[in-house]
């Protein structure tokens, strides 16, 4: 069975859809997982505990204060005895809380407790779904590297009213859950990997830098989708304002020269994948102190040095991983000075990208590449970075196993 021996800490919160949540329980059961309910207030309204109760044959997680189960076992172990949390349904009220850290009752605390992924069923009127709030905490939530199942479309049981929102069935809630758990194959396990992302910072003095418009979004990605495939992942990451990738040790640097130092102390590693948008120039001696602006003098010069290449550096290193991968974000001729970029930097393959302003690419959330090697150059769709990400690790893969 798929999801023999799994543990899974599923929050019920209230809303009528609270009724599938029973159904859920005897599949999850049926897949061979074992179910700790924990339920709202408002989900009592909906569906009883002995209900809960009997599915799961187990105890049913009430109260953030009660002595009986903090006495067994704690909002703390709770949080994190188990190796998913399945939020269903996720009202919108719930999702809110979620979003903000709010921590009131034994659900809000157990998510903002648990170290462990979590998969969330939101179920709610199209209205709410589609209310501003509702759209602003479920991108914080998606930021926060919450994963979602559903809203589906269709008419909702409470209403005739029809549009999205309606909670995902329970075997669409199980299939997620297995594919999340199960992971698939590895054929990364056992390698390590070397990523950089985002931008970096080169100070002008302790309150100025220079800077460019990475998210880190592509990056972080890449690292993530490599993770998922097994490997052993440093990222090295400029500043950025995305959460750290689950299932990736991250380091955090700010300029060139740390981010190649952080790098060049990782090697050896099978992989290296340099997607940061490092800064060509640092300021040649940044100031001690802030400068100050002295009415009537001209501005001051600002003198540049050029940075540490640190794809090529990696590409000529001794200690050269067996597959070197580096991107190219141009705004013109991007086929051509990629595989220029290919020789000069010694790497295996290029990812070039078109970061034209009216691409949207550099800071947004889809990309669209050409993947330049020996081999020819392959163009892949318009995609979200995500999907970018997962074939770009498949490719590795593949490519690991030519090597
Ligand atoms: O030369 P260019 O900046 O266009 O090359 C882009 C590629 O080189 C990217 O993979 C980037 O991460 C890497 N790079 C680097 N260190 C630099 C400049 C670029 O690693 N100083």
């Amino acid at each position: 069975m798929e999801l023999s021996g799994k543990r899974i800490l599923l929050i019920i919160s209230g809303g009528i859809a609270a009724y599938k949540s029973l159904d859920l329980i005897r599949r999850l059961r049926e897949h061979g997982a074992s179910v700790r309910p924990v339920m709202t207030k408002a989900a009592q309204e909906f569906i009883t505990p002995l209900a809960v109760g009997a599915l799961s044959a187990g105890h049913v997680y009430l109260d953030l204060f009660s002595r009986e189960d903090e006495q067994d076992v704690g909002h703390i172990r709770l949080a994190r005895d188990t190796d998913l949390v399945v939020v269903a349904p996720a009202s919108a009220d719930l999702m809110a809380k979620m979003a903000h850290g709010l921590a009131d009752d034994l659900a809000s605390a157990v998510l903002l407790a648990t170290d462990r992924p979590v998969l969330i069923a939101p179920a709610m009127n199209p209205k709410m779904w589609d209310a501003p709030p509702t759209r602003r905490n479920a991108e914080t939530l998606k930021r926060d590297g919450i994963h979602f199942v559903g809203p589906m479309a269709g008419e909702m049981a409470e209403s005739n009213e029809a549009g999205v929102g309606r909670m995902a069935e329970p075997l669409e809630i199980v299939s997620a859950v297995v594919k999340l758990l199960d992971g698939g194959p590895k054929p990364l396990a056992g390698r390590t990997v070397i990523v950089t992302s985002g931008p970096t910072h080169e100070p002008i003095d302790p309150v100025r830098y220079i800077a460019n418009r990475s998210s880190g979004r592509q990056g972080h990605a890449i690292a993530a989708a490599l993770a998922k495939l097994g490997a052993d992942v440093a990222l090295v990451s400029g500043p950025v304002t995305i959460p750290d990738p689950a299932g990736v040790r991250t380091v955090h640097v700010e300029r060139a020269e740390e981010m190649l130092q952080a790098v060049i102390s990782r090697l050896p590693a099978d992989i290296a994948v340099m997607v940061a948008a490092v800064a060509d120039w640092r300021v040649a001696s940044s100031a001690g102190q802030k400068i100050k602006k002295q009415p009537g003098e001209p501005p001051p010069p600002l003198q540049l040095a050029e940075n540490p290449d640190i794809l090529k550096t990696v590409g000529h290193h001794e200690k050269r991983p067996k597959l070197v991968v580096g991107f190219a974000a141009e705004t013109q001729d991007v086929v051509n000075n990629g595989r220029a970029k290919l020789e000069r930097k010694g790497a295996d393959m290029i990812v070039a990208n078109d970061v034209s302003p009216e691409t949207g690419v550099m800071g947004g959330i889809r990309n669209k590449v050409k993947i330049i090697s020996a081999n020819g150059i392959d163009e892949w769709p318009d995609l979200g970075k995500e999907e970018v990400a997962d074939r770009l690790a498949a490719l590795i893969a593949a490519r690991l196993m030519e090597t």
